[in-house]
Order: structure tokens, then C-alpha cells, then sequence
């Protein structure tokens, strides 16, 4: 951590008025300890002059498995339940600590580089205290958990099923382990794959412990017609009912896709404030869908952004997943559906909320931490004009090559050497 000031910057605070304002940012250890304009250096020990820079909140992903980056292109153009028994969870059951561990650390680089600053990670079924070695040192936030899958059916390979005791006293140990760790940075949520993975006594327990711990509970559902037919059959409910049935749909809950759901589902997401993750890339590519997200955000939902993992679309990218979300709503609702704004926020302060930490992410404002990204936005590609709302140009035209400075807890983590710094240590 360092005492940075940044300087001359186009700032895009996503503040409660949602204001761009035009000046300089002071970071003091982890957070950011005043935004002004014309800030004099102060024992500042790094100077960045970010003139036609753009900063942005740090892109908050709140869905993401690291244990499937290495698995990139090696489940292509297959629906969902073949994706998985074909190829994910062979792929899966054969990691190993050293693989696990490179899978997350090639996956944590590809966030970090391209602006994410926070996710909500599912590993795999062993070997996770690898994957959180990997989070840990690689300084990104993280909320992440070992995936249970304790129902024994014959879809999953032997290797990727376990024992309901053992997987939830495993969960146990690396949250013990883990949660908190690094100044908070890495905080745990228990990761029941989705319903056909788990049995009805760990999800009980699973609920128990979230609200023991205080912790999230990270899953899949109602992401493809299959799997919910699938759901039908071993409980009879649909997904979002099941999963209220036993208590587990509540604020902590982050909840995967929701691409098909009925109207009892959506009073059921809303009531009980439900995080749902939109996955928009992950939706096309396994052709699971379209989710219904402007209707969503009509009935009050809360909705944030996250990328699935690297097979599910090739990329982990948020630039991406913003794209998607905004222009597949716009043949079926009409083009002012799913605007940029309303994209951007779920990307960053949305994602926020799903951690339960909007008071202190997704947003520039004096006293928050200071996660966030600079992005030059005078390239080819991004520059029409000046008279172009930022948020249009970083939503319909930026890539993830257009970030320059990734900065979490007032570190940073990724600078690309281009913006002009005066490097007081040096
Ligand atoms: N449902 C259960 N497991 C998975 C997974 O690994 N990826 C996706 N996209 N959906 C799932
Ligand atoms: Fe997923």
C-alpha cells in the first residue's frame, strides 16, 4: 500500500448521484482519503498525472470458478448438463494442488489486467486451500469456497463426490483458515454447486452455517431447462422454490444465472433480497438463454455481473459481459432497454451490494477502499469525440486492453507503465 495521489483525472464516481467529475483522488494506505480538484502533494509517495485518464470503481465479478480457467475452448458448443458430465467435470476431478493453483493464478492476472478488482469465486471439490494460496497472494478481493457436491449420483465422476460430513467440515476448515484473511481481502462463501450436486441435509446445514459465520452462500440455478427439469424430479419443486423451501434464499444469497424463472420465483428473489448473478456471455455460449434482467430490475431484483468461468465463454472479461448485457435486451425490449448506465452500475456498485459491502466498494467516494482502474479511453477504438458519455464509450466500445492501472486496497496491482508517475521512492 501506498500514499498515491492521482491527478487531473476524468473520474467516474458511481456515487449515489452517479457523478463524473473532473479532478484528483488522494489514497492513503487502503482507502481513498479525498477526492478534489487542484489537491497538493502531501507526503504523497507516488504522483500519477492522469490527464485524459478515465478512473472507474474496480469491476466487482460475482460469478467466476478459477478452477476452470485451464480449461479454456476444451468445452466448446455443448449445452449445460453435457458441457459438464462431457468435459468440466472430468476436467475437474482430474486437478491436482499444483494445477489448481496455476488455473486460479492464470484466471486472478486476467481479472486483475482487465480491471476487476473483486469476485465471487467457486473452486473445486478438493484441493481448494490451493486456489485460496493463490487469491491470497495475488492480492485481488476475493469471497471464494471449496464446491460441495455430496449427492451421489451417477452424472459426476467418483473423484468429485464426497461424503455430506466431510465436505461440510472441509468447507468449515478453510473458512476457519481463510475468511478475513489479508486485511479482509479474502472472505469465504460456502459454494453448493447447484441443486443436483447436493443433498437436502447440506443445504440445511449450509444455511445454518452461513448465518452462524455470517458469511454468503454461492450457487447455480434455473440456468437451463434441463437442469430444472432435473430439479423438478428429485424434489418436486422448482429451483428458487426448493431453495426457499429450506431457508437458504435470503441477503445472502448469490444466486447464478436465474435465466428461467416463473413469477413465484421472482416474488421469492425480491422478497427476500436474493443476489442474482447475470452471466450473459455464459447464457449464449452454453445456449442456456436469455434472462429476463430488464424485468428484473423492474420488480426490484437485485442484479450484478460476473463472467462464469473461462470455458463457459471464453474469457473472464467484464468489458464483455457489460456488452452483452446491455445489447441482447435490445431486439426483444427496444434500444433505450438495459441502457449503458444501468449496465455499468451492476458491474461495479451492484456487484457491491451482492458482497455485502457497498458501503466500502463500487463506488469512488472519500472513505471508501480504494479499489479501481484507469482507463485510457483515447484510442481508435474509444474515441468518437469528447461529447460522448464516458459510460457509453466504456460500456459499447472499451476493451479490456484500454486499462492501464488496476488498483485494490489502495495497491497497485497492475500499471501498464503508460500513465506519467513520479515515483517518490525512487
Ligand atoms: N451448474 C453447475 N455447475 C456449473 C458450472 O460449473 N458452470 C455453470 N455455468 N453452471 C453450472
Ligand atoms: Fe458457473
Amino acid at each position: 500500500m501506498a500514499n498515491i495521489l492521482i491527478r487531473n483525472a476524468e473520474i467516474i464516481t458511481m456515487n449515489k448521484q452517479e457523478e463524473i467529475i473532473y479532478g484528483d483522488i488522494r489514497i492513503r494506505d487502503n482507502l481513498i482519503a479525498e477526492i478534489g480538484s487542484g489537491l497538493v502533494e502531501q507526503g504523497d509517495e507516488r504522483v500519477i498525472d492522469a490527464k485524459n485518464r478515465t478512473v472507474i470503481p474496480g469491476f466487482v465479478q460475482t460469478h467466476i470458478h478459477l478452477c476452470q480457467t485451464l480449461f479454456r475452448g476444451k468445452g466448446d458448443d455443448l449445452e449445460l448438463m453435457d458441457w459438464l458430465r462431457k468435459r468440466i467435470w472430468p476436467l475437474e476431478a482430474a486437478h491436482d494442488e499444483e494445477s489448481l493453483y496455476y488455473s486460479a493464478m492464470l484466471g486472478i492476472g486476467e481479472l486483475i489486467s482487465s480491471g476487476t478488482t473483486t469476485i465471487v469465486d467457486m473452486e473445486t471439490v478438493h484441493h481448494t486451500d490451493f486456489a485460496f494460496q493463490a487469491l491470497a497472494g495475488s492480492g485481488i478481493r476475493a469471497l471464494s469456497g471449496k464446491v460441495m457436491m455430496d449427492q451421489k449420483n451417477a452424472d459426476a465422476p467418483a473423484a468429485l463426490q464426497e461424503e455430506t460430513a466431510a465436505s461440510l467440515q472441509e468447507s468449515v476448515d478453510l473458512l476457519e483458515k481463510w475468511n478475513g484473511y489479508g486485511n479482509g481481502r479474502i472472505q469465504y462463501a460456502f459454494s453448493p454447486r447447484f441443486v443436483i450436486s447436493c443433498t437436502e441435509p447440506l443445504l440445511r446445514e449450509v444455511r445454518d452455517l452461513s448465518e452462524r459465520y455470517g458469511v454468503k452462500v454461492h450457487t447455480h440455478a434455473s440456468e437451463n431447462l434441463g437442469e430444472i427439469e432435473i430439479v423438478q424430479a428429485m424434489t418436486g419443486m422448482r429451483n428458487i422454490v426448493y431453495l426457499d423451501h429450506l431457508g437458504l434464499a435470503n441477503e445472502r444469497l448469490i444466486l447464478a444465472h436465474c435465466v428461467w424463472l416463473d413469477d413465484e420465483e421472482r416474488r421469492i428473489l425480491r422478497d427476500r433480497g436474493v443476489h442474482v448473478s447475470h452471466c450473459p456471455g455464459s447464457n449464449l455460449k452454453l445456449a442456456s438463454g436469455i434472462a429476463d434482467t430488464p424485468g428484473m430490475l423492474h420488480d426490484h431484483i437485485h442484479l450484478s455481473l460476473g463472467a462464469d468461468g473461462a470455458p463457459c465463454n471464453n474469457n473472464l472479461d467484464m468489458f464483455n459481459e457489460m456488452r452483452l448485457a446491455a445489447i441482447i435486451q435490445k431486439p426483444l425490449h427496444g434500444p433505450t432497454t438495459m441502457d449503458a448506465r444501468s449496465v455499468f452500475r451492476m458491474a461495479t456498485i451492484g456487484g457491491a451490494k451482492a458482497v455485502g459491502m457497498e458501503d466500502q466498494i463500487g463506488s469512488i467516494e472519500a472513505g471508501k477502499k480504494a479499489d479501481l482502474a484507469i482507463l485510457n479511453l483515447y484510442n481508435f477504438h474509444t474515441f468518437p469525440s469528447f461529447d460522448v458519455d464516458p459510460i457509453s464509450r466504456i460500456v459499447y466500445s472499451a476493451t479490456r486492453a484500454d486499462v492501464e492501472t488496476t488498483v485494490i486496497d489502495g495497491e497497485i496491482l497492475m500499471d501498464k507503465g503508460l500513465l506519467k508517475t513520479v515515483d517518490k521512492d525512487t
